[in-house]
C-alpha cells in the first residue's frame, strides 16, 4: 500500500513543476553567486547604536517563520516559498537558548525577563531573578531585576513599548514591572497574601517605574476602576474597569505628565490626529483587553502594527540621543494556542510589515534593529506538498488512515479529535479558512510553547554580535553594549577610532582589513587552543 501511494505522489510529481527558469541550472548558479557577492560586500558595522528596535514575534519559532514567509508570497499570488521577507535581509543571525531557570520548555514572562533584562529566571515571572518564586510575593523583594528599557532611558534616551496584546502583558511588561506572576494585570488580579505583603499591580507599575515616552497597545481594563464603562464597549460588562482600588490610571498619567505635550488615545481617528513632531508622550489603549487579530481588525477603530510602530518611531525620534522601542507581535502566540494556523501566519506577516515600516524610517548606520523570538510552539510543516501549494492545504497523499492531513499540524492542542477511532475526515473541509483549527496528536485545550532554540536576526551598529548559538539573557547585554549603555561600556571608547575596526571585505588590499584578520586569527587560534586545554 505504501509503495503504491509513493508511486501515485512521483505520478503526480512528474506533472507538476516550477517555473521554467528554475529548470535552468544557470538560474540557480547567479542566483547564488549573486548571494555570495553580497555577502563578499558586507561590511562589519562597528558604530555605537544611536537607537534599537527590537521586533519581537510571540511565539515565532521558526516553522512559523517559514510558514509565514510562504503565506506572504501566495497573499502577492506567488508560489510562496521563494518570497523574501524583510527579516530575511537582515545579514546577522544567531540561535537563542530560550529555556527557563526551572522549566525546559519556557513561558513570555521568563524569556522575555531574558532578553530584556539580561537574566534567566523562573517561569511565569518578570523583572525578577530566580531567587523569586512563581506567585510568591514575599520572594520578588531584593531581587527585582532591571531592563534596558530603563538602561536605555537612564543613559538620556527616549524609550517606547508597541505591541498588539494588552501593555501589562508578560513581555511588554518585563520591560517596566518586576513581578513574581504576570497573571497581576491589575490589583483585582493579586492574591490577598499579595497585596498584604505589599506587592504592586503590573498596571501601577507602568505609571511608577521607568518614565516611558511612548506606550501602544490595548488594556484599558486594567487601569481604571471597577465598573467603570469602557467608552467602546459601554454595555459590555466584562469590558468595564477592573481596579478595586478606585484608581484611574490614565488620568492619572496624564496628570502626571504635565507641562510636556501627553496625548492619551483610545480610537483610530485620534491615533492619527496625534502629530509626532509636537508630542512628547503617548499612551494609546486600542482595546479593554488584547487588540484584535490582525485578519479581524476594524480598521476604522484600530492602526495596525505597521501604523503604530510608524508613530512610535516618529515619536521617539526627536531626541538627539537615541531612542530603545519594543515593538511585539504579541498575537502569534495565541494563534498558535488556538491552533489556528492562519490567525498565527497572519499575525507574523504583519509583524514582517512593521519590520520594512521601521527600517525606511531609521539608518542602518546608526540604528540597531533585531527581529526574534521569545520561544517556539508545536507547529510543524510537513507532509511533501508540491511546490506552490497553499501553505494552509493538505497533503498531495493520504495518511496511512487514508484520510488527508494538512501540512501545518501541532504537536498538541485543541485540534485533536478521535471519532470512530478515526481523525476527522477534512476532505470537505476549507482548512485554509482563518478559523480553521489544525489537527494534533495530543489533546489539549490550549496548545504549548515548543522548546527549541528561536532565530535572531540582525542588522546595524554591532549585528554581527548576534551570530552564533547563545544562551537567550545574552541578547540583552549585546544590545546594551551595541548603544553603549547599561553594564558594560567599553564600546564608546572602541569607536573612537573606527578606521580601525571597519572594513570593507572587497578590498583585501586595505590594510585596516589585514590588521582586522590578524585579530581575527589571534582570535581564532586562542578558541582552538580553549578546546584542546579543557
Ligand atoms: C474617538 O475618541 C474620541 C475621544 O474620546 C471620541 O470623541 C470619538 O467619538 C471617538 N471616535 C469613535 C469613532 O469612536
Ligand atoms: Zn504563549
Amino acid at each position: 500500500m505504501f509503495s503504491v501511494r509513493v508511486c501515485i505522489f512521483y505520478f503526480l510529481l512528474t506533472f507538476t513543476s516550477g517555473s521554467v527558469e528554475e529548470e535552468d541550472p544557470e538560474f540557480w548558479r547567479s542566483f547564488a553567486q549573486n548571494t555570495l557577492r553580497s555577502a563578499l560586500n558586507r561590511r562589519i558595522n562597528s558604530n555605537v547604536a544611536k537607537n534599537i528596535v527590537l521586533f519581537l514575534g510571540d511565539g515565532m519559532g521558526v516553522p512559523t517563520i517559514t510558514a509565514a514567509r510562504i503565506l506572504k508570497g501566495q497573499i502577492q499570488k506567488r508560489s510562496g516559498e521563494e518570497t523574501i521577507m524583510n527579516m530575511d535581509t537582515f545579514p546577522h543571525v544567531g540561535l537563542a537558548k530560550v529555556y527557563a531557570v526551572d522549566f525546559q520548555v519556557p513561558d513570555s514572562a521568563a524569556t522575555a525577563t531574558a532578553y530584556l533584562c539580561g537574566v534567566k529566571t523562573n517561569l511565569n515571572t518578570l523583572g525578577v531573578s530566580a531567587a523569586a518564586r512563581n506567585g510568591v510575593c514575599r520572594s520578588q523583594k531584593g531581587n527585582e531585576v532591571t531592563s534596558i528599557l530603563k538602561w536605555a532611558k537612564d543613559a538620556g534616551k527616549s524609550v517606547g513599548i508597541v505591541t498588539t496584546t494588552r501593555v501589562q502583558h508578560a513581555t511588554p511588561a518585563a520591560s517596566y514591572a518586576h513581578s513574581a506572576s504576570r497573571k497581576w494585570y491589575s490589583d483585582a488580579d493579586l492574591p490577598p497574601s499579595a497585596t498584604e505583603a505589599g506587592c504592586l499591580d503590573i498596571a501601577a507599575q507602568l505609571l511608577r517605574n521607568t518614565d516611558i515616552d511612548v506606550i501602544i497597545g490595548g488594556g484599558r481594563k486594567y487601569m481604571t476602576p471597577r465598573g467603570f464603562s469602557d467608552p467602546e464597549y459601554p454595555t459590555d460588562t466584562s469590558s468595564q474597569g477592573q481596579r478595586k482600588d478606585g484608581r484611574n490610571l490614565i488620568e492619572e498619567w496624564i496628570r502626571m505628565k504635565e507641562g510636556k505635550v501627553a496625548r492619551y488615545v483610545w480610537n483610530k481617528t485620534e491615533f492619527d490626529a496625534v502629530d509626532p513632531e509636537t508630542t512628547d508622550y503617548l499612551m494609546a489603549l486600542f482595546e479593554p483587553g488584547d487588540m484584535r487579530f490582525e485578519a479581524e481588525r476594524d480598521e476604522g477603530m484600530d492602526p495596525s502594527i505597521s501604523e503604530t510602530t510608524e508613530k512610535a518611531i516618529r515619536i521617539l525620534q526627536k531626541n538627539p540621543n537615541g531612542f530603545f522601542l519594543l515593538v511585539e507581535g504579541g498575537r502569534i502566540d495565541q494563534g498558535h494556542h488556538a491552533s489556528r494556523a492562519s490567525m498565527a501566519l497572519q499575525e507574523a506577516v504583519a509583524l514582517d510589515d512593521a519590520v520594512a515600516r521601521g527600517l525606511k524610517l531609521t539608518h542602518e548606520d546608526e540604528t540597531l534593529t533585531i527581529v526574534t523570538a521569545d520561544h517556539s510552539h508545536t507547529l510543524s510543516l510537513s507532509g511533501y506538498p508540491f511546490r506552490g501549494s497553499s501553505i494552509l492545504g493538505k497533503s498531495p497523499i493520504f495518511a496511512d488512515d487514508f484520510l488527508p492531513y494538512t501540512t501545518l499540524l501541532y504537536g498538541n492542542g485543541p485540534g485533536h479529535e478521535i471519532i470512530n477511532n478515526k481523525r476527522p475526515d477534512i476532505r470537505k473541509v476549507d482548512t485554509t479558512d482563518k478559523d480553521y483549527v489544525q489537527q494534533s496528536a495530543v489533546p489539549l485545550d490550549s496548545e504549548t510553547h515548543g522548546g527549541e532554540d528561536v532565530a535572531l536576526l540582525a542588522r546595524g551598529p554591532m549585528a554581527h554580535l548576534f551570530q552564533g548559538v547563545y544562551e537567550q539573557n545574552y541578547i540583552a547585554h549585546a544590545m546594551a553594549y551595541a548603544a553603549c549603555i547599561g553594564q558594560n561600556q567599553q564600546h564608546c571608547a572602541v569607536t573612537a577610532k573606527p578606521e580601525e575596526i571597519t572594513y570593507t571585505s572587497t578590498n583585501p588590499g586595505n590594510s585596516a582589513a589585514v590588521k582586522h584578520t590578524g585579530a581575527l586569527m589571534v582570535v581564532a587560534m586562542s578558541a582552538v587552543m580553549s578546546v584542546i586545554l579543557h
